[in-house]
């Protein structure tokens, strides 16, 4: 039977199913998990709608939960973020439905995430919240029979808080991202690196020596920020929240407002989940050849609506991934249509680090079809062993030995009486 999907070229498969491979290498973890899903079968039967990155990556976690009997189909969570030779491969080779591609316009990212949805998912596996969003306000006849759901990302569980604050979320959801083995190591090892590697093959730029703003202190943007300063770049943090501005200084950044940063920075970079965080005042202060990137998950950040309207006729594509507008005589330059530079101009977070984040997503689907039905429509984080487990493994597949506490020093954690 042929598998439906819509993926750029089918002629791809080859190449995806040799770089999917390269990445398993990679990923100990979920590889375990794969093991044992292959002999429990814990989501035998069970359709689960994906709307993630389509990265090689993802396909491991797609793998994994075919082997655990899932039956699933595969859109992306993002326009630009498709790795078309992964998306055909998952067609051709493991006969999965996938329906993205590399450059999709909106009208086809909506078409994709409704063939999600007439999947009838029984569980949602969201990246960003745009299914769970859609299916709460478009096609709310699939939600008596939808179990669970799960989230990888900061914006998606900020989304899924807000519908539960209102009373809108209509299933409980499991926020992976909020598990430490996710946010510690992918959100700042992974975003930190993959970021920069963005940056560097769009513009094969030098960092060192240059002055990169990063807009936002939380575990992402502190990972760029470190990357960043390791290349040899002076850092400059702008951040809205007084503790993470704090820690920024005691980190050894400099912190002032955007509007004093646009006026000095070579190239910026966005990570803080909210909107217009670089506006038009500010593209008005940066110096010619500024450089301006978006590594949140949504393209809000840069106020691209607002620069187009100032600049000086159409932008001009001069690179792949790189756009110039002229703003009052002085080039700035956009990279990725503002969207995640990480993901559009280079490959994502490193599979070692997505071993972690989708050996979350994995057990977590499990847990959400084993313990869903005493849970109430609200967000919910992994139990701590779960995730102790992961990092155990982890620590395991790098060759790391840990030591274990004695008896005495048990026992001493567990007293008040003995102190000086
Ligand atoms: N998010 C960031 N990097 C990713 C990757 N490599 N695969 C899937 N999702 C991601």
């Amino acid at each position: 039977m042929a598998i439906e999907h819509d993926v750029k070229d089918i002629g791809l498969a080859e190449g995806g199913r040799y770089r999917i491979n390269w990445a398993e290498h990679e990923m100990s973890v979920l590889r375990a998990i794969r093991e044992r899903f292959e002999k429990e079968k814990p989501l035998k039967g069970v359709r689960v709608s994906a709307c993630l990155h389509v990265t090689t990556e993802t396909a491991n976690l797609m793998k994994t939960l075919q082997a655990g009997g899932a039956d699933i189909v595969l859109v992306a969570s993002n326009p630009l973020s498709t790795q078309d030779d992964v998306a055909a491969s998952l067609v051709a080779h493991d006969e999965i439905p996938v329906y993205a591609i590399k450059g999709e316009d909106k009208k086809t990212y909506f078409d994709h995430l409704k063939a999600a949805l007439d999947h009838r998912p029984q569980i949602t596996m969201d990246d960003g919240c745009d299914l769970v969003s859609e299916l709460h306000k478009n096609r709310r006849e699939l939600l008596d029979g939808v179990v669970a759901g799960t989230e990888e990302t900061t914006t998606g569980v900020i989304r899924l808080r807000a519908m539960a604050k209102d009373g809108a979320l209509k299933f409980p959801v499991l926020a992976v991202n909020d598990s430490n083995t996710k946010h510690l190591f992918d959100n700042r090892y992974g975003t930190g690196q993959s970021t920069i590697d963005g940056i560097v093959r769009a513009t094969n730029i030098l960092l060192a020596g240059r002055t990169v703003v990063v807009a936002g202190y939380g575990w992402c943007s502190r990972g760029i920020a470190s990357r960043a300063h390791g290349m040899g770049a002076n850092v400059i943090v702008t951040e809205i929240d007084p503790l993470r501005a704090l820690e920024a200084v005691m980190d050894g950044f400099r912190v002032m407002p955007m509007t004093e940063a646009a006026a000095v920075g070579d190239i910026f970079v966005t990570a803080t989940g909210d909107i217009n965080v670089i506006d038009s005042h500010h593209f008005e202060r940066m110096k010619h050849g500024a450089i301006v990137a978006n590594s949140g998950h949504f393209n809000v950040e840069i106020n691209l609506e607002g620069l187009r309207g100032m600049s000086a006729g159409e932008p001009r594509l001069v690179r792949p991934f790189v756009e110039e507008y002229i703003v009052g005589g002085k080039a700035v330059y956009v990279l990725g249509e503002g969207r995640l530079i990480n993901l559009a101009a280079a490959e994502g977070h490193p599979a070692s680090v997505m071993d972690m984040s989708f050996a979350n997503q994995a057990l977590a689907a499990e847990y959400m079809l084993q313990h869903a039905g005493d849970l109430a429509p609200d967000v919910y984080t992994i139990p701590q062993e779960v995730d102790q487990e992961i990092a155990r493994l982890k620590l395991e597949s790098m060759g790391v030995r840990i030591d274990t506490l004695t008896p005495q020093q048990q026992a001493y954690l567990n007293q008040w009486e003995e102190g000086t």
